[in-house]
């Protein structure tokens, strides 16, 4: 049987749940995929699950990992827009399985990778890229001239969401400590609001969308500053229904789904120069665990990206 090496989890729990394992290679079936994996990237979904904060349905053991960036290796049946050898990024279905050598994916979740990254890079942007075009316009119908602020700037998304609002003419406001304000204005925010020093509830004024990226108690705050009529669009939590409502807010909690025609609208912006990618630290599949706690325990700016052999 052919096997490859993949980084599992045996159990719900803290990063020591996770071992590299031998394991069978997956077979691509109708419109999928299989793909060679050169780089995977951390995203918070992946110790979400392993810790069963969400999905604990999630048949065990499993193999975290949603984003990849790789090399097509085998065509299922009905794919005829691929073929093997092309160099593709995507996200996994239920953002599970690309913590591994080798990955299947429907061809629904992936594009060809942009011309000018390498794979490293590219591993780097379709969950996050495709969260922050899909809060800001398809959730968050945000117009040219419009405040919007943006509740954690500094992290994955948050750098995604900075620049495509910069670029549709948004007025941007985004949060951030430490090395993260840097990193906000360096992408384009208009104001970098440092959240440790600053309340942003006296702050900001008339927002129209604000992005909430981080949730608890800075979701709640957030809703003051945004004017009568405007939108909050959470990522993490379901809305404050009673508190939006009494403020006239239209507030909702939306989950990302991928979309092929969307990376390949993403990669033609990376490919004009109009997307920058930020990698913070790239290290080897088998330092998952403490590229997982890194993340989670936010002692790493931006994108962690682990390299497959
Ligand atoms: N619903 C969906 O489909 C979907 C999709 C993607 C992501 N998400 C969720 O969206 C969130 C952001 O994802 P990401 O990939 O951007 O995460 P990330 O890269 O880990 O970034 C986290 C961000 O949160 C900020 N932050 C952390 N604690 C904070 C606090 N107490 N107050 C204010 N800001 C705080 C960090 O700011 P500093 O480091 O500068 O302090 C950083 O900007 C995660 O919870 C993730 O699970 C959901």
């Amino acid at each position: 049987m052919d096997t490859m090496k993949a980084v599992r989890a045996h159990r719900f729990g803290g990063p020591d749940v996770l071992s590299v394992d031998e394991v069978p290679k997956p077979v691509p079936g109708e419109g999928e995929a299989l793909i060679k994996v050169v780089a995977t990237s951390v995203n918070p979904i992946d110790w979400k699950l392993r810790e069963g904060m969400i999905s604990r349905d999630l048949p065990l053991p499993f193999i975290p990992g949603g984003d990849f960036s790789g090399v097509i290796d085998q065509l299922g049946p009905g794919v005829q827009r691929f073929k093997k050898g092309d160099e593709v990024y995507g996200v996994a279905p239920n953002s599970v399985g690309a913590e591994a050598e080798y990955v299947v994916c429907p061809t629904t979740n992936f594009a060809r990778k942009p011309k000018t990254l390498d794979h490293l890079s590219a591993a780097s942007a379709p969950l996050t890229a495709m969260t922050a075009w899909q809060g800001l316009f398809d959730q968050g119908k945000l117009a040219a001239g419009e405040r919007v602020l943006i509740l954690g700037g500094s992290g994955g998304v948050g750098g995604f969401a900075i620049q495509l609002a910069s670029e549709a003419d948004a007025y941007v406001l985004a949060t951030a400590s430490k090395e993260g304000v840097d990193r906000v204005k360096r992408l384009g925010a208009d104001e970098a609001i440092d959240y440790k020093n600053v309340r942003i509830e006296e702050a900001v004024k008339e927002i129209d969308l604000c992005l909430d990226l981080v949730g608890g108690p800075l979701h709640g705050r957030a809703m003051m500053c945004i004017k009568k009529g405007g939108r909050l669009v959470s990522t993490v939590q379901p809305p404050e229904a009673a508190l939006a409502q009494s403020r006239g807010i239209d507030a909702k909690f939306f989950r990302m789904e991928p979309r092929a025609t969307l990376l390949v609208e993403l990669a033609k912006r990376i490919d004009d120069g109009k997307l920058k990618i930020e990698v913070a630290k790239v290290m080897p599949l088998e330092s998952a665990a403490e590229a997982e706690e890194l993340n989670h325990q936010h002692k790493v700016t931006g994108k962690i990206v682990l390299k497959i052999g």
